[in-house]
């Protein structure tokens, strides 16, 4: 039998491996709200326009109703001969309220229809992906309050290089996190035009009205060009950019979480909540969910690459390679609402080994710098003669295998004899941080100012 929502010049079904291939109801189902708030708001507008009688507009609305209900409930059957989600729910409203369903499609396509409830869905993510930034953006300021003043060592090329705090270490992410809302809400900004009324690619010529269909579904207003309007997924690709870009964040925090909480590293450790065993290695605590948001930038990211692949060689408008843009926007968003949800519940969870940090904060001469800087403040060396100078000391600690503060004064001398009993003050870890309170530097009293401002500005 040919399909009876375009059959009419076809006379025979198609065949299996075609209605396989074609179908898209097993993933474009998650659409069904989207779809049907969609169906209505058209409906409506095609009655307020005289297009349809207000009585149809009425049933079409109390069937969408009945259909979105059953969905909800799990009581819909959904078909694959129905191709997608919007046939489904049309054959499903005329099985409800009989002829009057022929008439939503008036002055529309799927293509406008499709491209209008994806937009909806994307909305949706990108309102839920904000609310969970501004939530782990929370879990890191308050620990970052905890620990303005706990120091550890800082890294460049994953050696030591300068102490500083945890807490500023903490805020680092949060201004990533914040720039990512940024993105989240500009993206948000662009996507937010209503496709719906451009039909299949040139518009229509019912008197419709496409301004009330969007202010109707929350859209600031319609799109400008109906070929635009069906072919266009940059607001989907959009979205994904910067879902990977959040993906990225999250991997980096999770990748040092890894690193922190290893035997080797010892300065946090995830309660039993986030970690799990090893089935033959009894004394492993592994830290499972940080790898796994790890992983999921890897995938986020191949997912926005496969949509920028199937995009990128299209001509315009709609072409059915446009039905493969959900799945990865399905698979990003899920995949990334997962790993923000373990990620904050990481951050509310470790417990940093203050002891074990400060230790390894004072050691492999990370104080260097601020010997340096001494040398320069107080006997007036040129930075980089003061630089040679505290790498001689540093090479004769070395040697000896001791701290720099742990050389006596008469060895410095041998040094650089303008070196006095004062520069014992800069060699500890606590007054080389306390006293980085340049704009943005590591000082615990800069991280509790940076702290309460970002209480305000998160509320
Ligand atoms: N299932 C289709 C999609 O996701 C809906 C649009 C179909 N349009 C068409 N002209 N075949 O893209």
């Amino acid at each position: 039998m040919s399909n009876r929502m375009w059959g009419g010049r076809f006379s025979a079904g198609p065949s299996a491996i075609m209605e396989e291939i074609n179908a898209s109801i097993d993933f474009d189902r998650k659409l069904y709200a989207q779809d049907i708030a969609g169906s209505k708001a058209h409906a409506e507008m095609l009655a307020a326009r005289g297009i349809i009688s207000e009585g149809d507009a009425g049933k079409i609305a109390e069937g969408l109703d009945a259909i979105k209900a059953e969905i909800d409930e799990g009581r819909f059957t959904f078909s694959r001969a129905l191709e997608d989600i919007h046939m489904n729910v049309e054959q499903r409203l005329k099985e409800l309220i009989g002829p009057a369903a022929g008439r939503l499609h008036t002055a529309r396509s799927r293509n406008d229809q499709v491209a209008t409830d994806f937009r909806l869905w994307v909305r949706d993510g990108l309102d839920h992906l904000d609310d969970q930034l501004a939530e782990l953006m929370g879990a890191l300021v308050a620990r970052a309050g905890e620990h303005a003043g706990t120091v550890m060592p800082g890294f460049t090329h994953l050696q030591s290089a300068q102490p500083v705090t945890f807490g500023h270490h903490l805020l680092a992410y949060v201004e990533m996190l914040a720039r990512d809302r940024g993105r989240v809400q500009d993206a948000r900004r662009r996507l937010n035009e209503c496709p719906l009324g451009a039909a299949a690619l040139a518009g229509t010529s019912f008197p419709i009205d496409r301004h009330m269909t969007a202010a109707s579904l929350g859209f600031d207003r319609p799109t400008a060009n109906s070929l635009d309007s069906v072919s266009d997924r940059d607001f989907a690709l959009e979205a994904m950019a910067a879902a990977s870009i959040v993906a990225v964040h999250l991997s980096r925090l999770a990748e040092e979480i890894v690193i922190w909480s290893s035997a080797q590293f010892g300065f946090v450790r995830l309660s039993d909540a986030f970690s799990t065993g090893s089935s033959i290695m009894p004394q492993k605590r592994n830290p499972d969910a940080a790898e796994l948001v790890r992983a999921k930038a890897g995938r986020i990211i191949g997912d926005m690459n496969a949509l920028l692949i199937v995009m990128k060689g299209l001509p315009l408008a709609y072409q059915k390679d446009m039905q493969e843009d959900k799945e990865q926007v399905f698979d990003a968003f899920e995949s990334l609402s997962l790993a923000l949800a373990a990620t904050t519940g990481m951050v509310g969870d470790l417990q940093p080994d203050i002891k074990r940090m400060a230790a390894a904060a004072g050691s492999g001469f990370s104080t260097a710098t601020d010997l340096a800087d001494w040398l320069v403040r107080v006997p007036g060396l040129p930075f980089r003669d003061a630089h040679h100078v505290t790498g001689r000391l540093v090479a004769m600690a070395a040697e000896r295998g001791v701290e720099l503060a742990d050389l006596s004064l008469a060895d410095m001398k041998t040094v650089h004899d303008g070196i006095t009993e004062a520069v014992y003050d800069v060699l500890t870890v606590e007054n080389s941080v306390r006293s980085r309170t340049s704009h943005g530097g590591t000082a615990p009293d800069n991280v509790r100012a940076e702290v309460k401002r970002w209480q305000a500005l998160i509320g």
